[in-house]
């Protein structure tokens, strides 16, 4: 039996090319997607990424000899399919500012001071349950250069490869209840308000630290909003 894969509704995923935004022009095409079929030749490039890509340490908040300023949290992501299986072996790879904004590149010019203690990426195999953990402090907003008082409310940026290169999802996590999501430019150009709130982490209650659960839906018609 053939298996039918739900086609994306555009009003679920990002509209790509954000006015205001000048970096969305440069990452996102400007035309309109087209369809490509994962051929014999696509399916037959390097495959075994999680071999490839080896995982790099999945504790941001122990990188220096005390632990980083900020609210400690624990990240509990799950790569799943359409289905919500998981999807075992995936490549996730995790990015984020530290607790005043700040990130590590050398091109953030943000007047916001740098945490020793901190190092703001990752890259994490998923298991046999889709699940990928993270030991993190929570980060703080930032505001878009140049983009007249627009705040990029805290958010956890994801890429996640799949079995084979061409596979790969890339997009970001929100936080519940923070303000400054209902004006982000980024997780609103997803027309769609469910859409919108897939891209939103759970918080769940534990002690010691904060824990937000967060699912990562690969394909389908509830695929994971693709954000740059
Ligand atoms: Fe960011």
């Amino acid at each position: 039996m053939a298996i039918v894969i739900e086609r994306r509704d555009a009003r679920t995923q990002s509209q790509g090319v954000e006015p205001g935004y000048g970096q969305t022009a440069k990452r996102w095409p400007s035309q309109p997607l087209q369809r490509r079929p994962q051929t014999a030749s696509e399916l037959a490039g390097p495959l075994r990424v999680e071999r490839r890509l080896q995982p790099v340490r999945g504790d941001l908040a122990g990188y220096g000899a005390k632990r980083a300023i900020g609210q400690l949290i624990h990240l509990r992501a799950r790569v799943v399919d359409e289905d919500g299986a998981p999807v075992r072996g995936a490549v996730v790879e995790v990015w984020h500012c530290n607790a005043a904004g700040k990130y590590i590149h050398p091109n953030d010019a943000h007047d916001a001071p740098a945490d020793p203690n901190f190092y703001g990426a990752a890259r994490l195999i998923a298991g046999d349950s889709g699940l990928v953990e993270l030991r993190t402090i929570k980060p703080g907003a930032y505001p878009v250069p140049d983009a007249g008082g627009w705040w990029r409310p805290p958010h956890v940026h994801f890429s996640v490869w799949g079995r084979v290169w061409l596979s790969r999802l890339v997009t970001q996590m929100f936080f519940p209840g923070e303000p400054l999501n209902d004006s982000d430019a980024i997780l609103n150009a997803i027309r769609d308000p469910e859409a919108r709130s897939r891209c939103i982490a759970r918080l769940v209650p534990a002690d010691n630290y904060l824990v937000y659960e967060h699912q990562l839906v690969v394909r389908g018609r509830k695929s994971t909003p693709g954000m740059p």
